[in-house]
């Protein structure tokens, strides 16, 4: 494998218009560890592209010149480690080069996910990463970009860059690297004297002690750790508990928490954190009848092993019981008395599917009819009916490990899913693949009218006035003609798996 060295944005040029393959970016600013490794060997594993990693001291993320000063440089031990860990390239650019004032356009970082954590004493600090960041990612035009989550505020803020300057780069962060006595990998563990490494094993025990404690009681104590740190002279600049995705400090109803701190080892100042999460994940996908929700959803749940919650099969239910027990639901006394006395629970039957009953009657088939199909939404208008189900809804994803389909799903009934989809697909699509499973029934329905009867449905939904059918704010919206149920299925869970931390994956 040809192992090459570019100095210059020129020798980058070059290289690239040699290039048939995508280029895998794995920024870092030298003296090599194993958290870097790991970076180049993820990339490396990662199908066919070509890895390159930069190794340049940012002098704009240093608020401290003498830290800049000291900061370990080992360039001739880096090359060999980043070559023999897979490395296809290594940019060594001078400060000249990166710095150029012509070329070099300033960013600022996020000003709320700076503005805690290393953004409160580290002032500028994440508007230089912002800056070469932004810089690099222009000379290289990476496909993907490698970056470690022991820097986790740096990872939230460089995503945030990029989606607002739409920015065409993948990023994948991975998990923190930790020693053997569970210090996490740094370039600065290099200046640390024996006495001051103790401080930080002491340091990130407490974090993992914390940890294993909100396992069982979901809380975090920070002043009992801060005593604990106090006890031992430990020089801590901060202790947080936030939210792992806003790094806010309001965290009652947030499920994956950070609790993050920095301590002072001599004058070497290091970091490192743990997640938390309060309940297993909830993945909610909403979006238009015949968009692929049921099958995608239902694989996503056989592969991760989660809860599999059809609502609409709620709501066609219920449609179902109305009117076959000729409930007048229109008064609103009559349903509130009839609500009461509903029992809606899923089964998993002998073909491993799921059977939905309502008052013990086995509904699964007769839901599907045309008749329910063309009731079903004015009935899920109704305001009762949907505060009912939402209810039931909640109890059932009330512990998470869900993934839950239907048309409310990430804007009402779960608010706080991890992530949160919006399938469609065109009406040709979506109507063509309602006809076969309506086929596959026994039932045979004219295309036309098929699609009107969608049509109407889609209509219905998105403009009722509770809980109308729309892509959630933070929705990721994924149109699924000429896929496979299976790659969009495989595709929400790299994007679940993405979004995560990666210390959670081993949590649920
Ligand atoms: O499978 P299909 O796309 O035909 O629809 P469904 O998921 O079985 O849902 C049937 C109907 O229930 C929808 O058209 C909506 O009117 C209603 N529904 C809802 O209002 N809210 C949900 N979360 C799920 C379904």
């Amino acid at each position: 494998m040809q192992q090459t060295i570019l100095k210059t944005i020129n020798d980058i040029n070059k290289w690239k218009n040699n290039l048939e393959d995508n280029i895998n970016f794995v920024p870092t600013m030298g003296n090599l560890h194993k958290g870097h490794l790991e970076l180049i060997h993820q990339s490396n594993k990662d199908g066919s592209n070509e890895t390159l990693v930069s190794i340049f001291i940012n002098p704009l993320q240093f608020n401290d010149k003498k830290d800049f000063k000291n900061y370990p440089k080992t360039i001739e031990k880096d090359i060999k480690l980043a070559f023999s860990s897979g490395a296809n390239a290594i940019f060594l650019p001078s400060e000249k080069e990166i710095l150029n004032i012509k070329s070099l356009i300033y960013q600022k970082a996020c000003k709320k996910l700076s503005s805690n954590l290393c953004g409160k004493s580290r002032e500028g600090h994440f508007d230089g990463v912002c800056t070469i960041v932004f810089r690099m990612l222009k000379i290289i035009n990476p496909q993907k970009m490698f970056l470690g989550e022991k820097d986790w505020q740096q990872v939230i803020i460089l995503k945030n860059m990029i989606k607002k300057l739409n920015l065409k780069v993948e990023i994948k962060s991975i998990n923190t690297q930790r020693d053997a006595d569970g210090v996490p990998f740094s370039s600065r563990n290099n200046l640390l004297t024996t006495s001051e490494r103790k401080d930080l094993q002491f340091f990130s025990k407490e974090l993992k002690k914390a940890k294993k404690n909100f396992l069982v009681n979901k809380v975090i104590n920070l002043e009992e750790i801060n005593n604990s740190f106090k006890n031992k002279n430990l020089k801590v600049e901060y202790l947080q508990h936030l939210s792992a995705f806003s790094l806010n400090e309001s965290i009652d109803k947030e499920n994956i928490t950070i609790l993050a701190g920095a301590i002072l080892c001599g004058s070497t100042r290091l970091i490192d954190h743990v997640f938390l999460m309060k309940r297993k994940p909830i993945i909610a996908i909403d979006g238009p009848a015949g968009s692929g929700k049921s099958t995608v959803t239902k694989l996503i749940a056989k592969k991760l092993d989660f809860i599999y919650l059809d609502t609409g099969a709620m709501y066609r239910a219920l449609s179902w019981f109305l009117i076959d027990q000729k409930i007048s639901y229109e008064n609103d006394n009559i349903l509130e008395e009839c609500l009461k006395k509903l029992n809606i629970v899923f089964k998993t039957n002998l073909n491993s599917d799921q059977d939905i009953f309502i008052n013990d009657i086995c509904v699964t088939n007769k839901i599907r009819s045309q008749k329910i199909s063309s009731i079903v939404s004015s009935i899920a208008s109704i305001g009762k009916v949907r505060e009912f189900l939402v209810k039931e809804q909640r109890k059932i994803g009330d512990k998470g490990g869900i993934v839950a389909e239907g048309r409310d799903i990430g804007t009402t009934v779960f608010p706080k899913a991890e992530i949160k989809i919006y399938l469609n697909a065109s009406i040709d699509e979506r109507a063509k693949r309602r006809k076969i499973e309506l086929e596959i029934q026994g039932q045979d329905i004219n295309f036309d009218k098929l699609k009107d009867q969608i049509k109407q449905r889609d209509l219905d939904d998105s403009t009722r006035n509770i809980s109308p059918l729309v892509k959630a704010e933070d929705a990721i919206e994924i149109i699924t003609d000429n896929y496979t149920a299976e790659q969009i299925a495989d595709k929400i869970i790299q994007i679940f798996y993405e979004k995560l931390p990666k210390e959670i994956k081993n949590d649920f």
